[in-house]
């Protein structure tokens, strides 16, 4: 196979300073692993609106279409807040997730052991978490028509509509089906079947796929609200959890903050199959671009660096060398590497951003 390509949009705020850590990863697996990568790098979110009056230039499309894989850094920033929704920065990301049809994305909540302290609940309840949701990322009220702000009578109405075809539903929860039989059996599906027609037909395709084509897994279902309260209860009780686009971005952040930080989510973004057998694929932390620390080297790259690894298992096939990376995050904070947001009342001097990234480095060394 020829050089696995990668675009790397690294975007706004602290997008740049996580991505160059990343960087150095890739820079490290073609020296250490003779694995090397092709990057190229573009604009997205508001550094591009202010270089092309856009927030996602038509070529970057077209680049973002033909790479093997998309690294995406953050998008937005309170200059951005006044702009006009149709070029503001998270329309740039958007467009990539629904042009490239990247339906299924994957958000790993895993708690560090070393950071089990760190969360706002008790050690027991989240020590050794690790489940993973997969929301719905192309559809749903995110991109729904009817949707805007129109007159009516003597006021405005804002409008946006949740809508679900079945086979929407059915590819993702195949892909949920999927991702349970590679670790612990189990799918919960959420929607809000009680309240809303697009949920009871969620619940529909989700049972109907199950019994047809996953009889094996262990299959529950959930009201989205119960479950943001079940994550909070006991999140241990979940594998996998499979969700629309709101929901997803609502329990995604949810369940991040059981891991201690936000800045500690990776998340992958997958689509069909190219013709190389590749899924279309983009890889972005969870956390946004922070603008109140950006451009201080306060950051923490991990959930970018992750991200990276989480390419190397779904996109490259190199299961063994994502363990890798991962065991190198996982031995730098158990010796007690920590950026500002992992700092416990304790205190102690934190790494900055490319300090935390150069530790994953020799941690990475140390394995060879
Ligand atoms: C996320 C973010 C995005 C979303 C924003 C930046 C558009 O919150 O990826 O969770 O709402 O999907
Ligand atoms: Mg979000």
């Amino acid at each position: 196979m020829s050089t696995p390509s990668l675009l790397i949009l690294a975007g706004d705020g602290i997008g740049p300073e996580v991505m160059a850590e990343v960087t150095k990863i890739i820079g490290w697996y073609g020296d250490k692993r003779d694995m090397p990568f092709d990057i190229s790098e573009d604009l997205v979110g508001g550094c591009a609106y202010d270089k092309h009056g856009t927030p996602l230039h038509d070529d970057t499309m077209a680049k973002a279409q033909e790479v093997d894989a998309v690294l995406l850094g953050a998008v937005g920033g309170p200059k951005y807040d006044d702009l006009d929704f149709s070029v503001k920065p998270e329309r740039g990301l958007l467009r990539l997730r629904k042009e490239m049809d990247l339906f299924a994305n994957l958000r790993p909540a895993q708690c560090f052991d070393a950071l089990a302290d760190f969360s706002s609940l008790k050690r027991d309840i989240v020590a050794g978490l690790d489940i993973m949701i997969v929301r719905e990322l192309t559809s749903g009220i995110y991109f729904g028509e009817p949707r805007g702000i129109f007159t009516e009578g003597n006021e405005r109405v804002g409008i946006n509509t949740q809508r679900y075809t079945e086979s929407e539903i059915d590819r993702v929860a195949r892909a949920a089906f999927e991702l349970a039989r590679r670790r612990g059996n189990k799918v919960c599906s959420m929607e809000k079947a009680n309240v809303m027609e697009s949920g009871i037909l969620w619940r529909e395709v989700v049972t109907k796929v199950h019994a047809e084509s996953y009889p094996d897994v262990q299959l529950s279902h959930m009201y989205a609200d119960a479950g943001a309260m079940q994550l909070c209860r006991n999140p241990k009780q979940f594998d996998v959890i499979v969700t629309d686009n709101l929901f997803g971005d609502l329990l995604s952040d949810a369940a991040a903050m059981l891991t201690g930080s936000l800045g500690m989510l990776p998340s992958a973004s997958l689509g069909a199959p190219m013709a190389n057998g590749r899924p279309k694929a983009l890889y972005e932390p969870v956390h946004g671009s922070a603008p109140d620390i950006a451009g201080q080297g306060k950051a923490n790259p991990i959930a970018c660096i992750l991200s990276f690894a989480m390419a190397l298992r779904y996109s490259f096939d190199q299961g063994a060398e994502a363990d890798r990376l991962e065991r190198a995050v996982e031995k730098v904070l158990a010796d007690g590497a920590r950026t500002p947001d992992l700092m416990g009342p304790e205190g102690g001097t934190p790494l900055t951003t490319a300090q935390m990234g150069d530790a994953i480095i020799e941690a990475l060394n140390a394995s060879l």
